[in-house]
């Protein structure tokens, strides 16, 4: 039961700039209105003496909840869970499809439940919350999750720079925070170019260079089964059939048998692991080739490792090697980053 202020319908205009005026309205509460009167919610107790006309009145009312829609995970949030609770987990989700990925540290462990609701308040488009349980896995690169809330499954339907990727989170990798480099990666690319993917996952990279780039052919090669069968269902998805080859396999047996010598690019996404792979990235190069060579690096030596790795090769290939780029991609770890090395090959 709450207060209210009760008048006649036709004064109603009146009442509400009077209650306005001297912030008395409980704007969480509807207000109730009958044939003939309007009770306007108050959010404190006022005396029927400080009324300024004789037919309002104060009453007890039972009122009903506004329907409050946040905008944001803060506002559905706000005083459920700490501020540096909140601050933390605003940078720590990604959305894939209809499914949120979510991290939940330590001291909100007792709070994943409101979360995960809150998170789908805010985005109606998201019908899954998973928390992440554990580091990206062997040689798949898979994360362990595990669904808190919502439709029980990690199947769904990605969208990135018009491009649509059938993903399954329980059986291959995504990460939409490689976005930004595969939008950039298709505006290096010139006209005619042989491109190819190792690592290529469910196909993000070489379908969004087919559909963003002239490129002539862009190869692809992936290891994990369920990641290769979900790529060329991409393939045909995106209608990109006739520049998009893929190839099944381990990147050290498909370069040599299928790839030497034929590539203008090759991009290396395996920044785990990568590096064990230079050798086949400049088999595959035609001279004056170009590598994207990724690697997480701690933040205080950066680009030095990658570097010398590539020199190393290069030496054994008998070939010279500019950096035309290299940057910061995300953060990885309190004490790592991911990298980007762009590197011509001659
Ligand atoms: C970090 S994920 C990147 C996937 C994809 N490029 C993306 O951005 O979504 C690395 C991928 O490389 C694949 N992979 C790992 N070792 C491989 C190898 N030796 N040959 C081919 N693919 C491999 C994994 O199965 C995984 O799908």
């Amino acid at each position: 039961m709450s207060f209210g202020v009760k008048g006649p319908l036709k004064r109603a205009q009146k009442l509400k700039e009077f209650l306005n005026k001297k912030k008395l309205i409980d704007n969480y509460l509807v207000p109730l209105r009958t044939k003939n009167f309007i009770i306007f919610p108050i959010n404190k107790k006022i005396l029927q003496k400080n009324l300024p006309l004789k037919d309002f009145e104060v009453v007890k009312q039972t009122f009903k909840k506004k329907s409050f829609q946040p905008r944001n995970l803060k506002q559905a949030l706000n005083g459920k869970i700490s501020r540096s609770g909140m601050e933390h987990l605003i940078s720590s989700f990604d959305i894939i499809g209809s499914v949120a990925v979510i991290e939940i540290p330590e001291f909100l462990k007792g709070k994943e439940t409101i979360i995960a609701e809150a998170l789908m308040q805010v985005n109606k488009n998201i019908e899954t919350v998973a928390k992440i349980v554990g580091e990206h896995r062997g040689e798949f690169r898979v994360q362990p999750v595990k669904i808190i809330a919502g439709k029980k499954s990690l199947n769904t339907l990605h969208k990135e720079h018009g491009c649509q990727f059938k993903v399954n989170l329980e059986k291959v990798f995504y990460s939409p925070r490689l976005s930004t480099e595969r939008k950039r990666i298709s505006q290096l690319i010139e006209p005619g170019e042989k491109v190819g993917v190792f690592f290529a996952g469910v196909g993000p990279f070489a379908i969004i260079f087919a559909k963003n780039s002239d490129a002539e052919k862009i190869f692809t090669v992936e290891l994990n089964k369920d990641a290769f069968d979900l790529m060329d269902e991409n393939i045909k998805l995106n209608n990109v059939e006739q520049r998009v080859q893929s190839f099944f396999g381990d990147v050290k047996k498909i370069v040599p048998e299928k790839l030497t010598h034929k590539l203008d690019r090759v991009v290396m996404p395996l920044p785990k692991g990568g590096e064990n792979f230079l050798k086949e990235a400049f088999l595959s190069l035609k001279s004056g080739g170009a590598i994207h060579f990724y690697q997480f690096e701690e933040k205080e030596s950066l680009y030095d490792k990658p570097i010398e790795k590539l020199e190393e090769t290069a030496k054994k290939f008998n070939k010279k090697i500019k950096i035309l780029r290299k940057a910061v991609v995300r953060s990885f770890s309190p004490a790592k980053v991911q990298v980007v090395l762009d590197v011509l090959v001659k």
